[in-house]
């Protein structure tokens, strides 16, 4: 039995990797940071499984992670762990810093001194790319799906990070080539691009929309009033509509900030896939996984409201320039050519399924409360 050890495993990734890992017969170990409240939501449907277990501890602390790393030995390791909110990282720049960066060093060192033949995966981003793209590209594979061709990020564009969040990944991702290199250590980075799911959580922007959209079709079939039945007497921070018995129905607006930048969405249970793939390759080498296609955030919101019937969000929808990062990325568009032809990858989540899917999850979930 193989054994994997998941850096970051309460988060959305390390849930859907620890179930592709369970189904592979691996028994997974997943490390946790000890938290008053309880984190592991996302595992419940595996908690019980008796091929996974929990340790705590805590990337940023070296001492934690060379025990735990010594402890398992595991064949592979995971680093999921990250403080993943890119405009976070702009008010808390420092613990960022440790968490992204010093993290990933203290289990490379502790793999280096104590299981050198630990297999390594770190998670890399596309936000290290910044603003930065290839504008014309090379001819592009037959297999690649890969909408259009105008300008794309892939493994050969230079980075140019924008966030503190970025400028720590990148560190990460120089650290895992050297490591490689001087160590001859198996590590890999995945440079993926945003992915979704049901499990994202509630401050990314489409777990955002999509929770206020359920909230939204539920308030409305709970007190019969339809989409065009809103009279539109807007006030400051609610919403107020009157049913069709003249009582006042309200709901808070959706406060959101740049709704023009672009990102390459697709679903987390199709990149922890990839993840696994990049892992099992013979010598390591780094992949990019996106789905070749860009979104905006209006892009978004149209696919989640018109999922409950609404055209027309504008009168939902007003923008907080507290929601602004003080510098953005604006446009994200991988070609994951390298990683459909390498390793056979492949997606099964289209853009309009996954705002669907997420919409009716949240809408599921408020059912239930
Ligand atoms: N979070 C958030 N909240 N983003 C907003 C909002 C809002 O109210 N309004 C507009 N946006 C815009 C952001 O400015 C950004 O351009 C875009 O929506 C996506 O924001 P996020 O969902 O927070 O994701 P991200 O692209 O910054 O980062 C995610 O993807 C990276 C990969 O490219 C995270 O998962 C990162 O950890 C990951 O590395």
């Amino acid at each position: 039995m193989r054994t994997a050890l998941i850096f970051g495993v309460t988060g959305q990734d390390g849930s859907y990797l620890s179930e592709l890992l369970l189904d592979k017969g691996y028994r997974v170990v997943g490390v946790y940071r000890r938290s008053s409240v309880d984190t592991t939501e996302r595992l419940r449907g595996f908690l019980e499984n008796p091929n996974f277990e929990l340790m705590c501890g805590d990337v940023a602390d070296s001492g934690s992670v060379y025990n735990i790393v010594d402890t398992i030995q595991p064949d592979e390791c995971y680093n999921l762990a990250a403080q993943s909110h890119v405009g976070v990282s702009f008010e808390q720049p420092e613990a960022t810093f440790l968490i992204n960066a010093v993290g990933p060093l203290n289990i490379l060192e502790a793999i280096r001194r104590r299981s050198p033949d630990t297999r390594f995966y770190q998670a890399s981003t596309s936000e290290m790319f910044g603003d930065n793209y290839t504008e014309k590209p090379k001819p592009i594979d037959a297999t690649t799906s890969l909408s259009n061709t105008d300008k794309f990020q892939d493994e050969d564009t230079a980075f140019a990070p924008r966030s503190p969040y970025a400028v720590a990944k990148v560190a990460a991702h120089n650290l895992v080539h050297t490591y490689r290199e001087a160590y001859g250590l198996h590590a890999t980075c995945g440079i993926l691009f945003n992915h979704e799911s049901e499990r994202r959580g509630e401050n990314f922007v489409t777990r955002k929309i999509t929770k206020y959209v359920a909230s939204l079709k539920c308030l409305m079939d709970d007190t019969g009033v339809k989409d065009l039945d809103v009279l539109g007497s807007h006030r400051r921070e609610v919403l107020y509509w009157n049913n069709q018995d003249g009582q006042e129905v309200e709901i808070k607006y959706l406060e959101l900030g740049n709704i023009d930048s672009h990102r390459d969405w697709g679903h987390a249970a199709d990149y922890v896939r990839g993840m696994w793939l990049m892992v099992q390759e013979e010598s390591p080498r780094d992949y990019v996984l996106a789905t070749g296609s860009t979104h905006s955030v209006r892009e978004f919101l149209d696919a989640a409201f018109k999922s409950i019937g609404v055209e027309d969000w504008s009168k939902y929808v007003v923008i907080n320039p507290k929601f602004f990062r003080p510098a953005e990325v604006d446009y994200l568009k991988g070609n994951p050519a390298k990683a459909e032809t390498a390793l056979k990858w492949t997606r099964d989540i289209s853009f309009d399924d996954l705002a669907q899917r997420m919409v009716e999850s949240d809408i599921q979930n408020i059912r239930n409360e």
